[in-house]
């Protein structure tokens, strides 16, 4: 697909850093995937560090999941602008991403990357991305899962506006659900305590527990007013 294929469309979602999430996929119908590397027929080929060449006011959504922090901080904030700039008045735009203020990923900010997934090279947490919104064109925003402290707040999202596919609610090896999943979980458990020399602590495990780490745990829409 072309950009001038994508003016055609009515209306436009466009899903940035997308892979294979785009339209027909389930759960992602109309949606066109953005991305260095696109892979479907309803991809546009195209670096995310650089403007998107749209014209101003002609998406009706942008969607985002784990894309965020392969790009630096910089390119972050130009990215936001540029999305504010193509969204149509009224529309808006939902991204999910890591927190790496949870607890498996807190020590990443200590260390300054995270040596489990070197591509990420924005550490993003609640705090960053507050401050990084403040800077940004968009007039209003709304958390709904971060983390607060050692609290995972969770406010419910309607995923009929975007689906967000690693967090508690949407991914059943979170919730591990059925025999195989809770075993898979059990066995994922030990080798998780194994690989720490049994140095966990009852918070980790009972996060872990609780399915709340290898998620996406940091959901947010923001709003053009
Ligand atoms: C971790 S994958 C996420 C894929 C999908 N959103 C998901 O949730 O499964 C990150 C994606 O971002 C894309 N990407 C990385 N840097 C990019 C850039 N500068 N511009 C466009 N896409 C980029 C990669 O090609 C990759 O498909």
């Amino acid at each position: 697909m072309e950009w001038s294929d994508v003016l055609k469309l009515d209306p436009i979602h466009l899903n940035l850093g997308g892979c294979y999430d785009c339209h027909p996929r389930k759960g992602y119908r109309g949606y066109v995937s953005v991305d260095l590397k696109p892979r479907r027929r309803w991809a546009v080929a195209h670096d995310l560090t650089t403007p998107i060449p749209l014209p101003d006011g002609v998406v009706s959504r942008i969607h985002t999941e784990d894309f965020i922090e392969h790009i630096r901080l910089e390119a972050i904030e130009r990215l936001l602008a540029e999305c504010h700039r193509v969204l149509k008045p009224g529309a808006f735009m939902r991204i999910g991403c890591p927190d790496y203020s949870g607890p498996l990923h807190r020590h990443c900010l200590e260390l300054g990357y995270d040596p489990d997934w070197p591509l990420h090279i924005t550490l993003t947490t609640h705090d960053l991305l507050e401050e990084i919104i403040a800077r940004s064109p968009f007039e209003r925003h709304k958390f709904y899962h971060f983390w607060d402290g050692d609290r995972h707040v969770e406010e419910p999202i309607d995923y009929s506006l975007g689906l967000v596919t690693r967090t508690p609610d949407t991914c059943s090896a979170c919730r591990r659900e059925g025999w195989w999943q809770k075993w898979r979980g059990r066995v994922a458990d030990e080798k998780y305590r194994l690989s720490k020399n049994g140095n966990v602590t009852e918070l980790e495990m009972s996060t872990r527990r609780g399915h709340r780490l290898h998620v996406t745990t940091l959901v947010f829409d923001l709003f053009k007013e």
